[in-house]
């Protein structure tokens, strides 16, 4: 990137104040900004009190050997005890924690009472096959109630998961067991995806061949289909698990003994498996879903889409909703599964009043119409969340009138695999929201905006986002990789920890995201980022999405290529394109002019949803399209090209 600062282009005036009754009655208020600047290490020492100590912290953050972060270290708890146990201890074991929706229509209640003795029997389980504290167990299961006993129940012998979403290859469970060494596999014999049962036990079985250390596969029966099995080594879950006593006495585990790994998506390198540890995590996620959702836990029931193989899906459907007590749904399969309003039958269904998705489902819903939300009951919403990519300012405005009936804060949050919990984000009883930005640093943790040479910029300019105090819920290292760790994320600005994503501060300091770094284009001499493109091309009522991406050019530097999908309704002429291009030259600037559009069906995307630039780079270029192993649908390139001209 050079010196200059990144494009300042998109003007976004709508403000949205928060409902006046959510705002009398919200859990957090602006106080909580004031007492955290004012004393950060007391504000979290009193949020690590919103949990269940064995032994109370005295000792809030140990920098004494940064980027080395040790939080609460005297302190001693069980994580699983947290989530679980103590509701049932404070009279709540009738609560449902978990609405468990099957993706053919099954169904299954659990309450807290009924989860304590399953988590229980599981860590029993573990026990008896043969894993202790220290030890590491990865998990490849598919979206269903066991995913989170699993992970609870290695959290409370002390041993760390590692979770590998359902949809990666056997190459790539095979390196992340073999990397994590793994004593442990739980998997399922499969789930179901669109409408049929999809084998993952396969998967496991092939990455075995490539890997030793494991001792045991523990298969959760799902869809019933045919498994092979290898005697000695396979168990099945209702034969070791359900078996077992419902009694289980939780040790406590100190603050920093490990509670996770989890490997980045990365497109390049290596994968990096970022080390999560328990005291501060738990007291991070637990905090932020407590106030960004305001969770009422007797009232509210809340819906996180994510899958359990991302970092959402571990703080915000496992660790923080179940360490406050939440009523949730889990909902196994994919939006369209057996038609296109599943999601509204379920919010209908189960009455979610709170609903945390992804951009790239909005844009989704938004190309499949306005008319399919229409047909269902929403209106027991209260509150809507974002994660995982920039939210179009269009995106976020369809939103909140289609799904939130124009009254629900949309509160868009920006954090990361190694950030554990949220980081930047709108506090739905307090701020006054502005549509495409994430807006400021959530109480008690600090972020801004630097230059090349890590000097803040002023607001009005952007740069590169940097966090610059630790935080409870940080990573504490890359797994195996301390070097990696501290090159990664904390040499690019000496003390500052680089995030890797550019962004700016609007007028008022408001922070906005403007995706990863290298995704930043230069045109002539200007930086523009490829999210402000996007969203002024979602922004024209014929586009539903959009990636953007800078292609070499003679003249300018790169050049900005546009890959759009239109909405339903629009016809993709000659017309339409200028069109579009005057669209963006007027919200932006004529810099901003992509000089190509091109007109497509699907954008390549990752499993977890953001879009793969790299290989629309390379389409733009004229190369041979790079490496696609992480795509989630890997034919997608092939149609792109082939709706193509090959002249263009
Ligand atoms: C990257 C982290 C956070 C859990 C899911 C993704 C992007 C995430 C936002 C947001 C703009 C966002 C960033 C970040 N991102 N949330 N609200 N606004 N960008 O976790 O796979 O570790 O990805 O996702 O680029 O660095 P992840």
């Amino acid at each position: 990137m050079s010196n200059e600062s990144l494009a300042n282009l998109l003007k976004e005036e709508r403000r949205f104040a928060p409902p006046a009754e959510l705002a009398a009655s919200a859990n957090v208020t602006a106080d909580a900004y004031t007492r955290a600047s004012e004393d950060r290490l007391a504000f979290w020492a009193e949020q690590a009190r919103r949990l269940d100590w064995a032994v109370e912290p005295t000792e809030t953050l140990d920098w004494s050997n940064p980027p080395f972060a040790k939080w609460f270290a005297d302190g001693k708890l069980n994580v699983a005890h947290n989530c679980v146990d103590r509701h049932v201890e404070a009279g709540h074991g009738d609560r449902v924690a978990i609405h468990f929706e099957g993706e053919p229509g099954d169904s299954r209640t659990i309450t807290y009472a009924q989860l304590k003795d399953e988590v229980s029997k599981a860590a029993n389980a573990l026990t008896a096959l043969g894993v202790t504290t220290g030890d590491r167990v990865a998990v490849y299961l598919p979206m269903i109630p066991e995913a989170v006993i699993s992970m609870l129940a290695c959290a409370r012998i002390g041993a760390a998961h590692s979770v590998v979403f359902g949809g990666f290859s056997a190459d790539a469970v095979a390196s992340r067991i073999a990397d994590a060494d793994a004593k442990l596999v739980i998997t399922a014999d499969g789930g179901y995806r669109r409408g049929k049962p999809s084998a993952l036990k396969p998967a496991i079985d092939e990455a075995l061949t490539k890997v030793d250390g494991v001792q045991k596969v523990l298969v959760v029966r799902r869809t019933g289909q045919q498994v092979a099995w290898t005697e000695g080594r396979d168990v099945w879950w209702h034969e070791a698990v359900d078996t077992q006593s419902p009694e289980h006495t939780a040790q406590a585990h100190d603050a920093e003994q490990p509670l996770f790994i989890l490997y980045t998506s990365g497109t390049t390198g290596k994968p990096k498996g970022i080390l999560h540890t328990s005291g501060g995590y738990l007291t991070q996620a637990a905090y932020t879903h407590h106030a960004v959702f305001d969770l009422k836990p007797e009232s509210d029931v809340y819906w996180c889409t994510a899958d359990i193989g991302w970092v959402t899906g571990h703080s915000y459907i496992t660790y923080g909703p179940l360490a406050n007590g939440a009523t949730q749904v889990i909902y196994e399969g994919t939006p369209d599964t057996p038609h296109q309003g599943r999601f509204w039958e379920i919010v209908q269904k189960y009455k979610v009043t709170i609903l945390y998705t992804a951009p790239t489902a909005i844009r989704t819903f938004m190309k499949w119409g306005d008319d399919i939300p229409a047909r269902f009951d929403l209106s027991s919403l209260r509150i809507l969340g974002s994660v995982g990519e920039p939210i179009n300012p269009e995106a976020w405005i369809w939103y909140r009138e289609h799904i939130g009936a124009g009254k629900t804060p949309i509160v868009d949050t920006w954090w990361q695999t190694e950030t554990g919990a949220m980081m930047i984000s709108p506090l739905p009883g307090v701020t006054h929201t502005k549509p495409g930005s994430a807006q400021r640093p959530l109480p008690g943790i600090a972020a801004t905006v630097v230059d090349d040479n890590a000097a803040e910029v002023p607001d009005g300019s952007g740069g590169y986002l940097v966090l610059t105090e630790p935080w409870p819920s940080m990573l504490r290292t890359v797994w195996g990789d301390d070097q990696r760790y501290i090159d990664t994320y904390w040499s690019r600005f000496e003390g500052k920890y680089f995030a890797g994503d550019g962004a700016k501060k609007d007028q008022d300091g408001d922070i906005w995201l403007l995706g990863r770094v290298d995704d930043v284009m230069l045109v002539s001499g200007h930086n523009i980022s490829t999210t402000e493109v996007e969203s002024a091309l979602v922004g024209h009522p014929a586009v539903a999405e959009s990636a953007v991406v800078g292609a070499t050019d003679a003249t300018t530097g790169q050049a900005i290529v546009a890959f759009v999908i239109l909405r339903g309704t629009a016809t993709p002429d000659d017309d339409l394109v200028t069109d579009l291009r005057n669209h963006v030259g007027k919200t932006l600037g004529p810099i901003a002019k992509p000089k190509q559009i091109k007109i497509v069906a699907e954008l390549p995307k990752t499993r977890s949803g953001k879009i793969m630039r790299r290989l629309l780079r390379d389409i733009a270029e004229g190369r041979e399209v790079g490496d696609t192993t992480t795509l989630a649908d890997s034919t997608v390139m092939n149609l792109i090209q082939a709706q193509l001209p090959t002249t263009d």
